[in-house]
Formats: C-alpha cells, sequence, structure tokens
C-alpha cells in the first residue's frame, strides 16, 4: 500500500509562509494546504539555488477547514488571533503546531494548544514578500527547535530541503539571543533609518542600553546569556551591509502594524514582573505602537 502523505497545513502566505510551504510541498511525502487572507493561485520563490514553484490547496476561511498533522503558522505575531481561528478548526487530537514567529512568547500566544503539541521555531531566513504568492528567499537560512520530540519530529519535515533544521537543548537562551537582537532593531524603526545608523556612537549606545534591559530580563526567565551581548549585537549591525532594512523598519515605514510588543514591549512585560527596570524598551515599544492619525 503507498504510504499517505502527512497532510501539513501552513498558515500565512508571506515572506515565511510562502518559503515553507513551497520547499515542503516539494516532497511527495508531503500534502499541503495553505491558509490564507489574501487569496492566491500558486507560489514562485526565487531561492538562492533557483526558482521553485508549488500549487498547493488554498483555503481563505477556517470554515473549510478539516484536522490535519501539522499545522505551521506564519503570521506576523499580531495577527495571532485569526491564527487562532485556524488553527481551532486544523487541530485534531493528534496534530502538531509549529509556530514559526519572532520573540519569546511563542507558546504564550496559543494557550489552546498543548504545550506537548506546540513547537516553538525561531526563523532566520531572510525572506520578502513582492506580491501574493512572489517571493524572494534571500539567504538559505535555520529553523531552530527544541531538542525534544516534537522538535525533532517539525526537523524531520525539512529533511528533503536545503532549509537547516538546528536542534537545541536551551531554546530559550536561543529565543533570548535573537530577541536582543530584534530588540535593538527599535532605533532603526523610530528613526527610519537603516542599520548603518549603528556607526553612529550615540545611537550604538540606545542599541547597548536595550539590549542590557533584554540581557538583564532573559537571564532572569532562564536564559544563560553572555555580558558581552550588548557589544555583540552593535558589532553584528556594524558589519552587515548599511542600508540594510529590518522587518520593523520595513513595516512602519508602510504604515502597517508592528511587532514592537513581540521585539521590546514583552521585555518591559516580564522585567515588571521580576522587578527589572526596562524604561527604553518600553518607551519604544509605546511609541511604536502609535499610528498616524
Ligand atoms: N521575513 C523574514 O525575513 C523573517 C525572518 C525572521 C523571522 N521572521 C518572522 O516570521 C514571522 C512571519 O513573518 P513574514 O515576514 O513571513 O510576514 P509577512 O510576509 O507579513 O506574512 C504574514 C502572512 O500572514 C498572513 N495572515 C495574517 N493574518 C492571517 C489570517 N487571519 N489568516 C491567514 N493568513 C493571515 C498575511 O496575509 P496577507 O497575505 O493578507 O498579508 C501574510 O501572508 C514574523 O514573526 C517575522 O518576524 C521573518
Amino acid at each position: 500500500m503507498p504510504n499517505i502523505p502527512l497532510h501539513i497545513a501552513v498558515i500565512g502566505s508571506g515572506a515565511i509562509g510562502g518559503t515553507v510551504a513551497a520547499w515542503l510541498a516539494q516532497s511527495p511525502a508531503h500534502r499541503v494546504t495553505l491558509c490564507v487572507r489574501t487569496p492566491l493561485n500558486d507560489l514562485q520563490v526565487d531561492t538562492p539555488g533557483g526558482r521553485i514553484t508549488a500549487r498547493p490547496q488554498v483555503l481563505t476561511d477556517p470554515a473549510q477547514a478539516t484536522p490535519v498533522d501539522w499545522v505551521l503558522t506564519t503570521t506576523k505575531t499580531y495577527d495571532t488571533a485569526g491564527a487562532a481561528r485556524w488553527i481551532d478548526a486544523l487541530a485534531g487530537p493528534a496534530t502538531r503546531v509549529a509556530v514559526l514567529q519572532n520573540g519569546v512568547e511563542h507558546r504564550d500566544r496559543f494557550p489552546a494548544v498543548s504545550a506537548d503539541r506546540l513547537v516553538p521555531v525561531i526563523v532566520d531566513i531572510p525572506a520578502e514578500r513582492d506580491a501574493p504568492g512572489r517571493i524572494r528567499q534571500r539567504r538559505t537560512g535555520t529553523l531552530t527547535v527544541a531538542d525534544d520530540a516534537a522538535g525533532r519530529a517539525f526537523a524531520a519535515l525539512f529533511a528533503a530541503t536545503p532549509i537547516t533544521t538546528v536542534l537545541t537543548d536551551d531554546f530559550a537562551t536561543a529565543a533570548w539571543a535573537k530577541l536582543a537582537i530584534n530588540c535593538a532593531g527599535a532605533v532603526n524603526a523610530l528613526t527610519l533609518l537603516p542599520a548603518g545608523i549603528a556607526q553612529d556612537p550615540a545611537v550604538a549606545g540606545v542599541m547597548r542600553a536595550l539590549v542590557a534591559e533584554c540581557l538583564a530580563v532573559g537571564r532572569a526567565e532562564g536564559a544563560n546569556l553572555p555580558d558581552t551581548l550588548p557589544d555583540d549585537v552593535v558589532a553584528g549591525t556594524v558589519a552587515g551591509p548599511a542600508d540594510g532594512i529590518n522587518s520593523i523598519h520595513a513595516d512602519r515605514a508602510a504604515g502597517r502594524p508592528t511587532e514592537a510588543d513581540a521585539r521590546n514591549g514583552v521585555i518591559a512585560r516580564l522585567g515588571a514582573r521580576h522587578g527589572i527596570a526596562t524604561p527604553l524598551n518600553a518607551m519604544a515599544a509605546a511609541l511604536l505602537a502609535t499610528r498616524a492619525p
């Protein structure tokens, strides 16, 4: 008897959802369903190794969904409520749910999914969407998950793709280290200036201070972070392209909502729980939550 393909539903067809859905659909071992807000016909992803295409089943309403083996949710953090409606329809008793998002609150965002079935994923795949279904994947990239049964099962989905999956025995540290980079990116969203502003000593000082708050709160949350983290984040930014635009800067410049709560607000919220002062991250979250009238 032929093997039944694993049914994988990907919520969101943006840069990350479109990229992972297209790669997963290359394998006959997978049946991929895209759960979208904006309809599309097919996926074309320009990857570092050339263009790949896919024509997965596309659903536009959770009422059309039935339980699947895997759900991969890839909306921005501020669209969690919409993603949760899809998960309610897609998740049966054995469904695993992977959350491919920034931040350290992958589990908190989806309290209805039981802990042993939820896989938090740290995404390091630079990609952008030019039009519905049209995506540029700039680097092969990595997906980092905990080295547990659910994390290993998630990694196996990508075994036949070039995307590297990293299994870590300290997911909290990996997630907080990524958050340290992301929280410093607030300076770009606030000034609407690209990465090169990190060369300004005063701006670099603000970035270090943002990261120092993240470091203190992350340690209180159990992450094992080095004292050098603030300097490391600035040095990493200065070493990259001066015209680089991070996603929160791009969102702010385009007048879209931003992930400031997941990148800065979380540091202030968790800091308050531990009695750690986080005035810079609180300020960044408050200012970036404002929208033009
Ligand atoms: N892109 C990167 O390079 C990158 C790198 C590292 C981490 N990340 C993280 O990965 C996550 C996803 O980012 P992204 O860049 O892929 O964002 P994105 O390009 O904005 O894509 C988000 C997708 O979610 C869809 N969506 C929102 N609400 C929905 C709903 N109710 N039902 C179905 N789909 C819905 C959007 O629909 P529409 O098509 O209607 O807009 C869009 O297709 C974020 O947390 C981001 O920070 C991204």
